[in-house]
């Protein structure tokens, strides 16, 4: 099962709403919402009151990335503004805090993301946590900005997570994000990834729909190919 999340920073942000009706045009599976607080991240985008002001225009479900400092402080906002997954970085958690943010996103009905930047290696004491997580955001470039190129090294990384995650007989499915395009989705695929995340690959086309609908074969025929 592949799904494509378009990452909608990488848009005209002078027109959110046109990178959310273009990508339900092309038939994204996610959203995925880069939130991001000038602390954890060099770069601030926006937050759960763009996210609220979004949600009325698709169904298609809110992947929303938070790359901010104190995630339990904030999940309720997002969750309340529409968000279906929250994923919040294993650097600014310990098992208490992410234990917490779990359970917080979980009982609302929503589903639980862990993001690892390239330089973070999986963490044992997560593991006991991972029936309760719905997605693992092997991150392929350093978080702060759409437009950069996949770092390799982290495709080793998304392998190891992968046959982890399989010998442990667990659901967790892997995300890959930033970088990702046409040339490199098949060994992302190749990797373990099943939700593709991809902005400039995505949104620097003219026919945005399309180039959607192209990534998705792409995909797709790199999981026939690897089957
Ligand atoms: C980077 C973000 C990614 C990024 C993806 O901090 O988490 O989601 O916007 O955009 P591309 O595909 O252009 O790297
Ligand atoms: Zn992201």
């Amino acid at each position: 099962m592949i799904l494509i999340a378009p990452s909608i920073i990488a848009a005209d942000l002078a027109d959110l709403k046109n990178a959310v009706i273009m990508a339900e045009k092309g038939n994204a599976d996610l959203i995925h919402l880069d939130v991001m607080d000038g602390n954890f991240v060099p770069n601030i985008t926006f937050g759960f009151s763009t996210i609220k002001a979004l949600r009325k225009y698709t169904n298609i479900l809110f992947d929303t990335h938070l790359m901010i400092s104190n995630p339990l402080k904030y999940v309720d906002n997002f969750i309340n503004a529409g968000s279906d997954i929250i994923t919040v970085h294993i650097e600014v958690c310990n098992a208490e805090t992410l234990r917490e943010i779990i359970d917080k996103i979980n009982d609302k009905g929503k589903k639980a993301g862990i993001a690892l930047n390239p330089n973070t290696d999986f963490p044992e004491w997560v593991i006991e946590m991972l029936d309760a997580v719905y997605l693992l955001n092997i991150m392929s470039v350093y978080p702060g900005f759409s437009g950069q190129k996949l770092i390799p090294e982290t495709l080793i990384k998304m392998k190891r997570v992968h046959e982890m995650i399989k010998e442990l007989g667990l659901k967790t499915v892997i995300e890959a994000d930033g970088g990702v395009e046409e040339n490199n989705i098949a060994e992302v695929i190749r990797a373990g990834a099943e939700i593709i995340v991809a902005g400039n690959a995505i949104y620097s086309k003219n026919d945005i729909p399309k180039a959607i609908r192209d990534l998705r074969f792409n995909a797709q025929l790199a999981l026939k190919e690897a089957a």
